[in-house]
């Protein structure tokens, strides 16, 4: 069976070496990822601080692939015209983090991008309902959010398969994201429950294994969680 429509591999650089970026790049690239996946943290919002705007623009600089933003920090509305500017191509914030994501998703449209909203595992979709029709992401996170390298929540799955059913309901195209703890394994239900976008960490920077031959593992393990799902 081919790989559906829409199905991306988005690396995180959270899990790569910070001083070979470059490197990681080219590898991803090579291992055929479709978008890069970047982890915006301020030590606020999450208990963990990594990278801003410049480091957006150095690595908007070095490939083509999509930029897929992912802000986990307090007040982004004060922050969507950075990103934008950077070379993000499409900016996630979390509802959490917004006292009116209306205007946040206004302003990421304003700027010419794709808006996402991000969904803590606690947080239940209803809480994004008002503004599922207006985002072109929806980014469920499988794990809390601020750490690489954590355990899938498989209790999360349902939420998914939620998504799913709405955004189709709706008749919207956006994606539907997963982030935290992909693997080879986690990646079957999830997919099976609707996501087409897949962040992965650990799953492919890794010390067993090279980028490429990560995402190939990746691959086959969506492939196999496929094929079982249509027999
Ligand atoms: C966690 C980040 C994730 C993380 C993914 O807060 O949003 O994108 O880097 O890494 P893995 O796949 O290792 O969980
Ligand atoms: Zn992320």
């Amino acid at each position: 069976m081919s790989l559906s429509p829409g199905f991306v591999l988005a690396p995180s650089l959270l899990s790569a070496d910070f001083a070979d970026l470059a490197g990681a790049i080219r590898a991803v690239e090579e291992g055929e990822a479709g978008a890069l996946h970047l982890d915006v943290m301020d030590g606020h919002f999450v208990p963990n601080i990594t990278f801003g705007p410049a480091l957006v623009k150095a690595v908007r600089a070095r490939t083509r692939l999509p930029l897929d933003i992912h802000l986990m920090i307090t007040d982004p509305l004060r922050y969507i015209r950075d990103f934008a500017q950077a070379g993000g191509d499409t900016l996630a914030f979390h509802l959490e983090s917004s006292s009116d994501p209306h205007q946040v998703l206004e302003r990421i449209r304003a700027e010419g991008k794709r808006p996402g909203i991000a969904l803590r595992p606690k947080t239940p979709l209803s809480a994004m309902e008002p503004f599922l029709s207006d985002v072109d992401e929806v980014l469920v996170m499988t794990v809390e959010p601020g750490f690489s390298g954590q355990l899938f929540h498989p209790e999360v799955v349902p939420k998914i398969a939620q998504a799913r059913k709405a955004l189709d309901g709706l008749g919207s195209q956006a994606t539907l994201s997963v982030d935290g703890g992909v693997t080879p394994e986690t990646i079957g239900p999830a997919a099976r429950a609707g996501a087409n976008f897949f962040v992965c960490g650990n799953a492919v920077f890794s010390p067993d294994h090279s980028p490429q031959e990560g995402l190939a593992r990746l691959r086959e393990g969506y492939r196999k969680a496929m094929d079982g799902a249509l027999r």
